[in-house]
């Protein structure tokens, strides 16, 4: 693979200020992912392993968490991208292939554009090759400059002239440089700028004046989408969900307001499924086949078997694992259970750490009490079982196959196999009583 000879450096260290949140920015989510793990993933799906992630003493230990098993490298100061670049240097100073930087907050780039930019480097037998892309509208990308013969210099937003802002050729973030360079070049790296701070950019101007060749691969500028503030992070989230609804469609799947349903980056889904307008899943869901999703239902972490219909207004939790053909309805919450095949839970009911059997009907207002406030207990009801409407299921409880449960009933011991268990207030009826005591309130 094109990537064996290839080590990627990715900087994390940035404070990102201009996100305004406390998490670190690398590790903001992109469709459920930290944007820094997607873009190890996909410098792994070309055969990258050896990866340096450049992390600060703020954030190591969350962002050497989220890219495990990798190792996080820090940068004490954070004085610019080729400083953060610098910081690898012990770790790589003996490779011999390419260096591959990667920015952590451009999370939407794809394997086939830097597999298709590492072989034009090859090809062209460059020193540098820089991934950019043309930008009509004005930016505060860096702009690639570039004369009769070739790529010159980039020259950052803040330190360029009105001249060069007009410049359509944006730097998105990524370069790859030959290993056996990379470092003599980055020591001539200064801080004269609008910033004070070594700019990885100016690389390609001290390269070239040592005669170096510099490529440029053009891409689409929506890969290079690089994330600074919120805005941006929601614009790339459109973008990636947007990617995935179309995935999903051109593989079968009916999705009625494709804009209005959101999916995460593991969210599988089997043939002729059909989803309704307004639905979220969260990490983790799995979808069988001939499955409807009906509208506003949130899932996640959920197993959902062939042929079941979940909702309007269902809410799915982690480890709810939905048999094949069993119904789930409106305003009805599952977690950590399983619901047998062809069992029904339809209206305002809460399922907690229990197993439901094949066949099984739950009526509305049906709670599983699973909590007392320190532990959570466990609830079974068996193959064939009805519950009328309104119970309480006080776990640990345990109903067995083909037993019924009268409403309102509040079951705290175990009901026995095709046993009739009712336990609630007897009725008392006062025959007259209403009417003698609505004659009683006229005369008063
Ligand atoms: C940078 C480029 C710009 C390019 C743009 C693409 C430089 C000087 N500018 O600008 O040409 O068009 O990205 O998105 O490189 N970081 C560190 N340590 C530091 C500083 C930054 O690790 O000391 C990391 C940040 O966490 C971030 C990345 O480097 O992941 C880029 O830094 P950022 O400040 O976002 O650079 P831009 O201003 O976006
Ligand atoms: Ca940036």
């Amino acid at each position: 693979m094109i990537g064996e000879k290839v080590a990627a450096v990715v900087l994390a260290a940035g404070r990102g200020t201009r996100m305004k949140n406390s998490c670190p920015k690398v590790l903001n989510e992109v469709v459920g992912v930290p944007m820094i793990v997607r873009l190890i993933a996909t410098v792994a799906e070309i055969g990258i392993e050896k990866v340096v992630v450049i992390g600060s003493d703020e954030n190591k230990d969350r962002l050497a968490a989220a890219v495990a098993p990798h190792d996080v490298t820090i940068q004490t100061q954070q004085r610019g991208t080729a400083d953060a670049v610098m910081t690898a240097r012990p770790l790589l100073e003996d490779w011999k292939g390419d260096v591959l930087v990667l920015y952590g907050d451009t999370p939407l780039i794809t394997a086939d554009t830097i597999r298709a930019m590492l072989e034009k480097k090859t090809n062209e037998k460059a020193d540098i090759i820089l991934l950019a892309f043309d930008k009509e509208e004005e930016n505060r990308y860096g702009h690639i400059i570039c004369s009769d013969a070739g790529v010159e210099r980039i020259v950052e937003f803040k330190d360029a002239s009105l001249a060069e802002r007009q410049v359509k050729t944006c730097f998105s973030g990524l370069m790859c440089v030959s290993g056996d360079k990379i470092w003599k070049w980055l020591d001539k790296i200064g801080t004269n700028n609008a910033a004070g701070e070594y700019y990885l950019t100016d690389i390609v101007k001290i390269a070239k004046a040592e005669g170096a060749k510099i490529s440029l691969f053009i891409g689409d500028e929506k890969e290079f989408l690089g994330i600074n503030t919120m805005a941006e992070l929601a614009y790339a989230e459109e973008v990636v969900q947007n990617f995935k609804r179309r995935q999903f469609m051109d593989n079968g799947v009916l999705l009625r307001a494709p804009n209005t349903v959101f999916f995460s980056t593991d969210t599988q889904i089997g043939k002729d499924v059909i989803i309704e307008p307004n639905v979220y899943f969260g990490k983790g869901v799995k979808i069988g086949d001939n499955v409807t999703i009906k509208a506003f239902s949130y899932i996640e972490g959920a197993t959902i078997e062939s042929g079941a219909v979940i909702g309007p207004f269902a809410r799915l939790r982690p480890e709810a694992e939905i048999g094949e053909n069993a119904h789930i309805g409106n305003f009805v919450e599952i977690k950590k259970s399983k619901v047998g095949k062809g069992s029904k839970v339809n209206h305002l009911t809460y399922i907690g750490d229990a197993e439901i059997g094949e066949k099984v009907n739950v009526g509305a207002g049906t709670i599983t009490c699973n909590y007392d406030g320190f532990d959570k207990f466990h609830t079974e009801i068996g193959d064939g079982a009805f519950i009328g409407s309104n119970t309480s299921l006080v776990a640990p409880v345990k109903v067995g196959s083909g037993a019924m449960v009268g409403a309102s009933s509040c079951i705290t011991d175990d009901v026995p196999d095709n046993a009739l268990a009712v336990a609630r207030g007897t009725q008392k009826v006062k025959n007259g009583w209403a009417e003698k005591y609505r004659e009683a309130k006229k005369k008063s």
